[in-house]
């Protein structure tokens, strides 16, 4: 059964002089900002490009810890990528069967999507190797893909916890499976999907309700059939990738903060361009409309596979909402900005079903609930989501010192509280802030967060 590691732990691990954010009240954000490149997508194309048959131009590539970390998993099996270099990366694709055993564990730090997508790979390889991860990412559940990889085959061993270091030894051959996924998890259907590139015959997932595609997509762009009925998706066995250009849309995760910022701040009027809007990912675009945001998109487009607009985002007096079960895994990273949009909106905003935001980076409920506390805000926490009692369109959220407990997400969405608050925020424990959004504090001062940067 996967286990929720303690937020205590978490905050123990976190290093003594992390770089922490100090915030000033108030302000405004205004004109543009480029947001960087869709993390899912980023890692995606590194994996792909790597399996695929010739070379794939990558362009608005996250240079961000978790993507790079991927990047020399793949330079470690004998893989020649070329960059980053102003996010272009060429990867020389060594082809399905090309892969060369790595000489060490392979680390991928912080980053979930990495230890569960190469998991899936991995298992299908005909050498072994081993996942490690940080301390954070170490605590993380990752039976939901080692059960179902067992279950075609794979070896895999974890630790009790079900948690990484992941050992996994050369299996004969895998077997298709038919897998019901109990959770919605794009990670854990795409590690099945990747797996099941090397098993014999057909290997489908059901999800019980929508989750990203980029996977899909890809493998589509990458000439690799992927057929979908209904809530299933499956891949054949066998299949080989072609190498094709990948253009990666800026992230919406990463937007998400200054969709959120401009609509909590007094007289915002912000634009994001080139925003990734994949309609699996669009779920804080829908909770900020239903909440009173004022947001307005244009010059929609195609970037490769997946659709990209202009996002301009007006301050807007906020109410709280039930949030619709079926926007959860829609907007699974983008909650904890979206706590924020709700203890500054008039009301309560509830959400339920939301459990999964209990194995991220860290325990996003109790994080948030924690943090919300110290700047004033009523917030229950309850076992899979959480009521806040927002201070409406007048109020002013208390200031004080937030506990990101590392984790990269609750940081920025604490940095984003400031611009409603009455005093000071200082947010502590921000170096994860690398793992998606480097260059975060540079940018969100430069569009008027009162953000600075310093060492703890
Ligand atoms: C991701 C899937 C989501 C998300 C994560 C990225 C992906 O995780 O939270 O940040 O790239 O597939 P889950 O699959 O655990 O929901």
């Amino acid at each position: 059964m996967d286990t929720t590691g303690p937020t205590d732990r978490a905050a123990a691990a976190a290093p003594a002089c992390a770089p922490a954010y100090r915030v000033a009240p108030g302000g405004t954000l205004r004109g543009s900002v480029q947001a960087p490149g869709d993390k899912s997508i980023s890692h995606r194309a590194i994996m792909l490009g790597a399996l695929a048959d010739g070379a794939t131009p990558v362009t608005g590539f996250l240079e961000g810890a978790d993507s790079l970390a991927t990047l020399a998993a793949f330079r470690a099996m004998g893989v020649r990528i070329d960059g980053p270099e102003q996010g272009r990366v060429l990867i020389r694709g060594v082809g399905r069967d090309g892969l060369a055993a790595p000489t060490a564990p392979l680390d991928v730090g912080n980053a979930g999507t990495a230890m569960r997508l190469l998991c899936g790979l991995l298992a299908g390889q005909r050498f072994a190797s081993t996942l490690i991860g940080d301390a954070s990412l170490s605590r993380r559940p990752m039976r939901r893909v080692t059960e179902p990889l067992a279950r075609m085959g794979a070896a895999i061993e974890g630790t009790e916890a079900g948690t990484a270091p992941l050992v996994i030894s050369p299996a004969p051959a895998l077997a298709a499976i038919h897998y019901d996924m109990p959770m919605a998890s794009a990670q854990v259907k795409s590690c099945l999907l990747l797996a099941g590139l090397y098993a014999r015959g057909e290997t489908c997932v059901t999800e019980p309700a929508v989750t990203r595609d980029h996977t899909e997509r890809m493998l589509t762009t990458f000439g690799c059939p992927v057929r979908r009925a209904g809530a299933t998706v499956c891949v054949q066995g066998g299949s080989r990738l072609r190498a094709a250009p990948v253009q990666v849309p800026a992230d919406i995760s990463s937007a998400a903060f200054f969709l959120v910022g401009a609509s909590i701040a007094d007289a915002a009027d912000l634009t994001l361009p080139g925003v990734g809007i994949n309609p699996t990912r669009i779920g804080v675009l829908s909770i900020l409309e239903a909440m009173g945001a004022r947001i307005e998109i244009t010059n929609r487009r195609d970037c490769g596979a997946e659709p990209v607009a202009d996002i301009r985002v007006q301050s807007a007096p906020l109410h709280g909402i039930e949030i619709p079960a079926e926007q959860v895994p829609l907007a699974i990273d983008e909650f904890p900005a979206l706590f924020i949009a709700a203890a500054c909106a008039e009301g309560e905003t509830l959400l339920t079903g939301a459990a999964e935001l209990r194995v991220k980076e860290s325990d996003r409920i109790a994080v948030m609930a924690a943090g919300l506390a110290q700047l004033g805000v009523s917030a229950e926490v309850l076992p899979d989501g959480i009521r806040i009692r927002g201070v409406g369109q007048h109020g002013r959220l208390g200031g004080g010192t937030i506990d990101s407990h590392g984790d990269h997400r609750i940081a920025m969405a604490f940095a984003m509280a400031a611009l409603r608050a009455e005093a000071p925020i200082l947010v502590r424990d921000c170096e994860n802030v690398r793992t998606s959004f480097p260059g975060f504090a540079a940018l969100a001062a430069g569009a008027g967060l009162g953000i600075e940067e310093h060492d703890a």
